[in-house]
This record gives C-alpha cells, sequence and structure tokens, in this order.
C-alpha cells in the first residue's frame, strides 16, 4: 500500500518542549493566521467523523476551530498538549455554547488517559506533522479506537510534484523546531504503520484544498485481519 519513500527524514528533531514553546508563541495569534488555511481540512475531518456512532476524541485540538464544525448531536473531548492553546479552546466553546464538546484535557497523544477503545472515532486535525515520534502518535491513536472505529487524519503530505517541495526541504533542515512542526511529511510513514498493522486498514485516502496540500486519511480498526482493498491514490482535489 505504502509508497516507496522519497524523503529522507533528516529533520532536526522535534520534541515536546519544542512544541509547547511554539504554540505558546502561536497561541494569541494562530486563529488570525491559520483560520482560513486550514478550514477545508477541518470541514472535510468534523463531517467524516461525525458519522461517529459513540464519543469521538480530537486530538491536538488546539483552539477549538474545528469544533463548531462536528454535528450537535456527536459527543466530543479534546486533547491538547499546550495550556495556551487549550485555554482559547475552553473559551469557545464556552462563548459558543458548543455543547457537543464534553471536556477539554491537557494530554500527550502519545500517551493519553483514556482506556483502550474508549471512542468510536478518533480525528487529528494538522497534528501528525507536529509530534516528535507520529509513529508512537499513531499506536496511540489505534489503542483508544474501538474495533470497527476510524482514525481519521488531516495533514500535509509531501508530494513529489509539489509546488512547494523546495521550500518544505529548506524548512525541515533549518526552522523546523520554531515552528514547531515537520514541513516536509512523506506518506510512507503514514502507509508504512499500517502495513504493520493486521487491524488498521486505509479506507479513504483524498487531497484537500487549498492546491491539495492537505490529505485526508481515514483508517479503520478492524475486528480482525484485513479483508479489504486498499483505496487507490488520489487523483482528484476536494475543494469541500
Ligand atoms: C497545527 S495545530 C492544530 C490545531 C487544531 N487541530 C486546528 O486544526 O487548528 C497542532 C496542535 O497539536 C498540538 N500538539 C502537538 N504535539 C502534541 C502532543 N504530543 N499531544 C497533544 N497535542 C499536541 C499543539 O499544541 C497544537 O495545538
Amino acid at each position: 500500500m505504502s509508497e516507496a519513500t522519497d524523503y529522507s527524514r533528516e529533520t532536526e528533531s522535534l520534541d515536546n518542549c519544542d512544541v509547547e514553546a511554539a504554540y505558546a508563541r502561536w497561541a494569541p495569534i494562530y486563529d488570525l493566521t491559520f483560520t482560513a488555511v486550514f478550514k477545508p481540512g477541518r470541514r472535510a475531518l468534523a463531517s467524516a467523523s461525525s458519522k461517529a456512532e459513540g464519543p469521538i476524541l480530537d486530538v491536538g485540538v488546539g483552539t477549538g476551530l474545528e469544533l463548531p464544525m462536528f454535528e450537535p448531536h456527536t459527543e466530543v473531548y479534546g486533547v491538547d498538549l499546550s495550556e495556551p492553546m487549550l485555554r482559547r479552546a475552553a473559551q469557545r466553546v464556552e462563548r459558543e455554547k458548543l455543547r457537543h464538546v464534553v471536556g477539554l484535557y491537557k494530554m500527550d497523544a502519545t500517551r493519553m488517559a483514556f482506556a483502550d477503545a474508549s471512542f468510536a472515532c478518533v480525528c487529528a486535525p494538522y497534528v501528525l506533522t507536529v509530534v516528535p515520534e507520529p509513529e508512537a502518535m499513531l499506536d496511540e491513536l489505534a489503542r483508544v479506537v474501538r474495533p470497527g472505529g476510524e482514525i481519521v487524519l488531516v495533514n500535509h503530505v509531501s508530494r513529489k510534484d509539489d509546488p512547494l517541495a523546495v521550500l518544505d526541504t529548506w524548512l525541515d533542515r533549518h526552522v523546523a523546531p520554531r515552528l514547531g512542526w515537520r514541513p516536509q511529511f512523506p506518506w510512507s510513514i503514514i502507509g508504512d504503520w499500517i502495513d504493520q498493522r493486521a487491524d488498521m486498514q486505509l479506507v479513504e485516502r483524498r487531497l484537500l484544498a487549498p492546491f491539495g496540500l492537505f490529505t485526508l486519511s481515514r483508517i479503520k480498526r478492524l475486528p480482525v485481519g484485513k479483508d479489504v482493498e486498499a483505496p487507490a491514490e488520489p487523483t482528484a482535489l476536494e475543494y469541500a
């Protein structure tokens, strides 16, 4: 299923301290900077996640820009590593009376305090490229999602024909820790992880606006081993 790795992982290593420091700096200006560009991805993720029959966990909820996009009948929990980001999410829940948001917690996405199989859906909008160990985060998402449930991811995935590939490489080598995310992120990180798990199946992979910069991935936790064909690589952009 996964492509050959086209990119080496030369990124200066991020650690949780870099991430917390970066998001303490981003928090006051985050909504001004990132509302519009990430909006189609948040909408696609919230729409896919809202189909879950049971509680939804939003991992890396940030300032909660996606929270109003979940359907009102849902039951959404949010976690984030950054207190300044979470404070803003809590203010949003209060201000916009988002009754479907039932809890916000400070937690590390790679070590969450939820029991196994607690959620019908676990989603992570624009987070996988931010955590120092994406495979460890995927393992943790898989632990807390129920068999039959889905992991829904939206994040930037590097492509050979990506107009921003050169910029990604430069940012990766020079400023990733200060940015608080990894600009260069090969699909193989997700694809290889799925290949190594008998209980995980990619059910959808689609490019999103703007310009196909972001990818939505839906990964199902199977009750038993794999029995479904992997979807084809995305060919069309979706402008959600
Ligand atoms: C780019 S922001 C995305 C926020 C929000 N989901 C959105 O769409 O605007 C990434 C978020 O992931 C959080 N994060 C990074 N590493 C984390 C970790 N290990 N555990 C939990 N949250 C983490 C950051 O604090 C930040 O709020």
